[in-house]
């Protein structure tokens, strides 16, 4: 089995962006294994519990939020190749070093932050883009520009999935804290098992909205399944086939997942994997960034069943 540093190494040396990419993925891989470390090891339930504060989306911090914000910051600014960094549980971009072909990574590096205290599956996500040092104008920044994005689960086991070069490909963390290749192309499965979503919002969300996922609770093939952790809810998806969706709150006239670090990342792997991602009415990945902190609704999973319905 090939494990995640030989096969960097083996494709490192085919471009300049190559190298830059794999030493991300690198840098990013090494996050998750300390966070894993943490999670799995000796003092976990120091883990448990809240930070005190809120993130600027006014959401309570739990107090590994900010333990793997720090985390992954750390390594990021042992490569020249990261720039700038956006993060859930920064108010604004994070710039760390001036190299000229750098890149700016997107973040939510605790995902499902509600299940920590109880044990249940949680992960990170990350998004790539080639950083062009205009931080007023975050329009270059659409998900169609993503050059690499990827995500961590912390469940069972430690799973990273990775979307770069028409390719998603996927490791698994064994005893010895290696990563080592698990699928070398995942692509959605054609007859999807599952849809995926909080039927307690049903009550905020649009009547065209209410009519669809009724279509999807009566389709006899799918059966219903919510995490409540985005990433883990996607992935289980991605391997299994299915359909997750996050519609906006047309109460309150609010969406809740965040575009740059949560729908963006996943639409470009949802995307490659051979599935569609729709939010506020258009192709995620086509949708202009108006802000970092920008929140949409997100309907994702195999092509057959997403709709672009608002
Ligand atoms: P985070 O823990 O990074 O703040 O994200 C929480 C998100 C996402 O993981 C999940 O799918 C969604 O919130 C759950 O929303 P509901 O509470 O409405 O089910
Ligand atoms: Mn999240
Ligand atoms: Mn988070």
């Amino acid at each position: 089995m090939i494990s995640l540093k030989d096969y960097i190494n083996q494709n490192s040396a085919n471009s300049d962006q190559d190298k830059a990419i794999f030493e991300i993925i690198n840098k990013i891989s090494d996050g998750v294994i300390q966070i894993s470390k943490l999670l799995y090891g000796i003092n976990s339930l120091d883990l448990f519990g809240k930070y005190g504060g809120e993130n600027i989306h006014g959401e309570e911090v739990e107090k590994l939020d900010l333990l793997a914000n720090d985390i992954f910051l750390e390594n990021f600014i042992q490569t020249e190749y990261i720039s700038a960094v956006v993060c859930e549980e920064l108010d604004d971009i994070k710039q760390i070093h001036g190299h000229d072909d750098s890149y700016l990574v997107m973040m939510d590096p605790l995902d499902g932050s509600s299940n920590v205290d109880v044990s249940v599956s949680i992960g990170s996500i990350f998004g790539v883009w080639e950083n062009n040092f205009d931080y007023s104008d975050f329009k270059s920044y659409k998900g169609s520009n993503l050059k690499m994005s990827m995500y961590a689960i912390y469940g069972p086991n430690t799973i990273l999935v990775i979307g770069y070069d028409s390719k998603v490909i996927s490791f698994i963390l064994d005893s010895e804290s290696k990563f080592v290749m698990l699928d070398q192309n995942i692509k959605l499965p054609l007859n999807p098992k599952y849809y995926s979503t909080n039927l307690s919002n049903n009550k905020n969300w649009s009547k065209d909205i209410q009519e669809y996922v009724d279509t999807l609770r009566i389709n006899e093939s799918l059966t219903q399944r919510y995490v409540g952790s985005l990433v883990v809810d996607f992935h289980r998806n991605l391997l299994k086939g299915g359909i997750h969706l996050n519609p906006k709150n047309v109460r309150m006239n609010k969406s809740k997942l965040r575009l740059m670090y949560e729908a963006n990342p996943l639409a470009y792997i949802i995307n490659i994997a051979g599935g569609k991602s729709f939010s506020e009415g258009v192709d995620t990945l086509e949708l202009e960034p108006e802000g970092i902190h920008q929140t949409v609704s997100l309907i994702i999973g195999n092509a057959n069943l997403t709709k672009n319905i608002e």
